[in-house]
């Protein structure tokens, strides 16, 4: 099993536009944060696709440990 990487310890306060797709780095290895780049090739760990509804500033995690992923729900604040 890989191992997620903490990109950054909070969110990345990010503007998505409604009715367009992002690919939200999971594995934590991608230079461009907090979208995926194929940095997660050879790890079993898969970005997570999702379809803007509106266009607004939404907090995407940065620290890859949320369980409301693609979004932070406060996790990073549990790590050591
Ligand atoms: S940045 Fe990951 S839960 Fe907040």
């Amino acid at each position: 099993m890989s191992q997620v990487q903490i990109a950054q310890k909070e969110p990345y306060a990010v503007t998505i536009e409604a009715g367009k797709k992002y690919a939200w780095c999971a594995c934590g290895r991608s230079a461009k944060q907090p979208y995926c780049d194929g940095a997660h090739k050879g790890t079993n760990i898969l970005p997570v696709l999702f379809e803007a509804e509106s266009s607004e500033t939404v907090y995407l995690c940065g620290c890859k440990h949320t369980k409301g992923h693609p979004f932070c729900d406060g996790s990073h604040n549990q790590l050591p």
